[in-house]
């Protein structure tokens, strides 16, 4: 039996991925900063275990706690909107914080076990921004933009250990607490000076019904996982794929 270790698993795409593995008769280790029973159906493939990918002590002990696992994925991370001028640079570190160092650390942690036995998949969940420039996520694009070219060069390293790294990019997802956890993070409100620009991105988004849902991003994770012909990049979502064939980087 397989076994997969997941980061933010307490909502969103983290969840949905822990629960597509789980139906798929996986093992499946779920971490979440702050452990909950209740929001995966029980079962004895399952393992709950506390992780905080910005503390090393954390990223040690689950990793002991959790036994040799076949496939990492990436997938905890934190989003912000405003102009870089509204950006205080405690929120640049604490972006880059989780988003970028959160994944190496995590990879450089399960690194040992997969060159060892001569195989491992680390995934890497990023975003689809990182294919054309937006405004207002400067931060946010510049934290998922170095996950993909860390990605690209750890590929080639590992090739001749046969650990496989793939990027999944999901689209813009409402549907999970993305926007509202941005939106704690967002105390001050947007710079003055921008205004204009961010009522019309705003709008735009609320017209935009074209969207990635959570069962889009576990398929493409679960694509990353099991099917070694897979691309590199993989995006998720029907707004995904479209940004994804037009992108311009
Ligand atoms: N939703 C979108 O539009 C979208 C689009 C493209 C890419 N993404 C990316 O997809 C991933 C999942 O996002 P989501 O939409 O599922 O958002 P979400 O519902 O907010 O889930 C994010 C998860 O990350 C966890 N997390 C945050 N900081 C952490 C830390 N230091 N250590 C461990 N876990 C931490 C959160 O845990 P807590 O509950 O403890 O905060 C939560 O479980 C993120 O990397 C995000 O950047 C999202």
């Amino acid at each position: 039996m397989k076994t997969v270790l997941i980061t933010g698993c307490s909502s969103g795409f983290g969840l949905e991925i822990a629960r597509y593995f789980l139906d798929r008769e996986w093992r499946v280790i779920a971490t979440m900063r702050t452990p909950r029973e209740d929001v995966l159906p029980r079962s004895d493939r399952l393992s709950i275990l506390a992780l905080d990918v910005r503390d090393p002590q954390s990223i040690r002990k689950a990793i002991d706690a959790a036994g040799p696992i076949d496939v990492l994925v990436n997938n905890a991370g934190i989003g912000f909107l405003n102009a870089l001028e509204g950006t205080p640079m405690d929120t640049v570190r604490d972006i880059f914080e989780t988003n970028t160092l959160g994944t190496i650390a995590m990879t450089q942690a399960v690194l040992p076990q997969f060159r060892e036995r001569r195989a491992g998949v680390i995934i890497n969940v990023t975003s689809t921004v990182t294919c054309r420039p937006l405004h207002l996520l400067s931060v946010y694009t510049a934290s998922k933009s170095a996950v993909n070219a860390f990605s690209e060069s750890l590929a080639l390293e590992l090739e001749q250990f046969n650990v496989r790294v793939r990027v999944v990019l999901p689209g813009r997802a409402p549907s999970t607490r993305f926007g509202e956890n941005a939106r704690a993070r967002m105390t001050d409100g947007f710079a003055e000076p921008y205004g204009a620009i961010v009522q019309q991105i705003l709008e735009n988004w609320q017209k935009d019904t074209t969207v990635t849902h959570a069962s889009d991003v576990a398929e493409g994770v679960w694509l990353a996982a099991t099917d070694a012909s897979s691309p590199f990049m993989i995006p998720a979502g029907e707004d995904a794929i479209e940004w994804y064939n037009t992108r311009t980087r």
